[in-house]
């Protein structure tokens, strides 16, 4: 179902005179790069697993194989990608209006690929691997030379004490990164208006965000073509999708080139 027209208008009103917005991303803004989601990435080797078990510290040092082929996987899938439309027009409002914070719950680098600087990744990402044992960063230098369908992989080892890599994600179970969180609610508390696109909007606390920023005044609007528990607060509910709908409002509401 396509938004009502003057909602369009509204939603673009409303933009072109925020002096701070907040952008909050989650998997479906991804989803038109051809990105699986959390679950949908659970497909050929990985079917049979629950997700708790790919994407738990227990799960790892049970079988630390499994779980970082997994995740090479589907950081291969994401070199694989390209930023698409809702990445690009993200990243063309933030330098337009005078503020703009990116909250992303997503482990890719899309959005920095499309231009924008500065994201706040709540969950971590593919590409800032750590050691398990002393937490050391490390890097990935190499296009993981993987099959389609994945494979089981023994986790390189830390250049320091010799511990197994771990992926640099926060894991079921794991407290999100303090500082990120905490600059990421302080943004939904100041903002005038916070777009949330393409988020299922029940994990917590990232599902927190929207919600703070509607109880401290802004204007809550959510792209999804779904519903979501979020569309009881938001002041609009635009059906559709990120890449067809983000370029529209972020079009009409910049100053023409
Ligand atoms: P979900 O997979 O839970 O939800 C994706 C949302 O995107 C759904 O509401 C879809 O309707 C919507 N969607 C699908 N295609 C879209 C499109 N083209 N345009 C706009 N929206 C679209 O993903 P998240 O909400 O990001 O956490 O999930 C949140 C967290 O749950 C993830 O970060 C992950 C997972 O557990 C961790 O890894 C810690």
């Amino acid at each position: 179902m396509n938004p009502r027209p003057h909602a369009i208008d509204d939603v673009v009103a409303i933009l072109r005179n925020a002096r701070h917005v907040v952008v909050f991303t989650g998997a479906g803004v991804s989803a038109e790069s051809g990105i699986p989601t959390f679950r949908d990435a659970l497909t050929g080797l990985w079917e049979r697993f629950d997700v708790a078990e790919l994407a738990s510290a227990d799960g790892f040092r049970r079988d630390p194989e499994l779980v970082w082929g997994w995740y090479e996987w589907r950081r291969m899938s994401v070199m694989r990608a390209q930023p698409n439309a809702a990445h690009r027009a993200i990243a063309a409002l933030a330098r337009e209006v005078p503020k703009l914070t990116l909250v992303t719950q997503n482990v890719d680098d899309l959005h920095e690929r499309a231009g924008s600087e500065g994201a706040l990744h709540l969950h971590g990402s593919l590409f800032a691997p750590r050691c398990f044992e002393c937490g050391q960063p490390a890097s990935l230098a190499h296009l993981p030379d993987e099959p389609d369908g994945g494979r089981r992989l023994a986790p390189p080892r830390c250049s320091h004490c010799g511990g197994a890599l771990r992926p640099g994600v926060v894991w079921f179970g794991e407290m999100l990164p303090e500082d990120v969180l905490g600059q990421a609610f302080e943004a939904a508390r100041a903002c005038e208006l916070l777009l949330s696109v393409g988020t299922s909007s029940v994990v917590f606390p990232a599902a927190q965000i929207p919600i703070d920023a509607h109880r401290a005044g802004a204007t809550v609007v959510q792209i999804n073509p779904n519903a979501t528990d979020l569309d009881a607060i938001a002041d609009f509910n635009m059906r559709g999708t990120a890449a067809n709908l983000l370029p529209e409002f972020v079009g009409r509401a910049l100053p023409p080139t």
